[in-house]
């Protein structure tokens, strides 16, 4: 029971790009990233896609189909009718190397800006003791897949070159409030995050959580609760040490 359905895909390099129309086989049960395939076994052998596991665990199949940022394993073509026209285009945060391929180094960089896990000097590896809370909060964090879906999606980015000096992005404001938040790490992030990671241009349009393919919710429980640190310590160093003392 299959269609040939209409594609648009970004063809290009930095210097210049189109998006060309292909007319592609669907069978049923397939998402994009097949149909990808298809065409660079038929029609475009040039094509360029960066994919890995195909399951939605790896986070290179990163794009935007019809302008959403999407992983394309896991969009399913079932989700549009026979009639649509899907487009297909690269990432638009991150410049193109080419064809549907970002530079994604940008987030490398960033998440390089971030200290360590800083535990305490006397405690050793097999003496950490935390609370099952404590444990749970950074798991939902690790979920991340890095597909850096949210940094794309985030606008204070997405049309702004210039704010990518001053701005971590979703993905690694979360990091720091995992390890802001983490009782076993002695370092105090809150400047870090305000000052260099740009945690003020946020304004929680929650468009990252949108975008999560592991629904992690990183404006209500990493972006916001770390907006409240950084906002108690501004007005108040006793009550950041109230928190860290009492409130883990
Ligand atoms: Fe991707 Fe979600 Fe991780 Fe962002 S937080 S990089 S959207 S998995
Ligand atoms: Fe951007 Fe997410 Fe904040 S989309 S503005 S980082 S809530
Ligand atoms: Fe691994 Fe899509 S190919 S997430």
């Amino acid at each position: 029971m299959g269609y040939e359905a209409k594609f648009k895909v970004w063809r290009g390099d930095p210097e210049s790009g189109e998006l060309r129309d292909y007319t592609v086989q669907v069978n049923e049960g397939e998402v994009v990233l097949d149909i990808i395939h298809r065409l660079q076994a038929t029609q475009a052998p040039d094509l360029a896609v960066r994919w890995n596991c195909k399951a939605g665990k790896c986070g290179s199949c990163s794009a935007e189909v019809n302008g959403r940022p999407r992983l394309l394993c896991m969009t399913r073509m079932s989700t549009f009718t026979e009639e649509d026209v899907v487009t297909v285009t690269p990432m638009r945060t991150f410049p193109v190397i080419r064809d549907l391929v970002c530079d994604v180094s940008f987030n490398y960089e960033k998440a390089r800006e971030i200290p360590s896990f800083t535990p305490p000097v006397d405690l050793k590896p097999g003496q950490y003791r935390m609370q099952q809370a404590d444990i749970e909060r950074s798991q939902e964090f690790r979920k991340c897949i890095e597909c850096f879906l949210c940094q794309d999606t985030c606008h204070v980015v997405r049309d702004h070159e210039e704010n990518k000096v001053s701005f971590s992005g979703p993905r690694y404001l979360m990091r720091i409030a995992e390890l802001e938040m983490h009782p076993l790490d002695v370092g105090d992030r809150r400047e870090l995050a305000q000052e260099e990671a740009g945690l003020g241009l946020c304004n929680i349009t929650k468009c990252c959580t949108e975008v999560c393919p592991e629904h992690i919710k990183i404006t209500d429980n990493a972006l916001i609760p770390l907006k409240e640190r950084v906002v108690d310590r501004s007005y108040d160093p006793l009550v950041w040490l109230g928190n860290k003392l009492f409130r883990r």
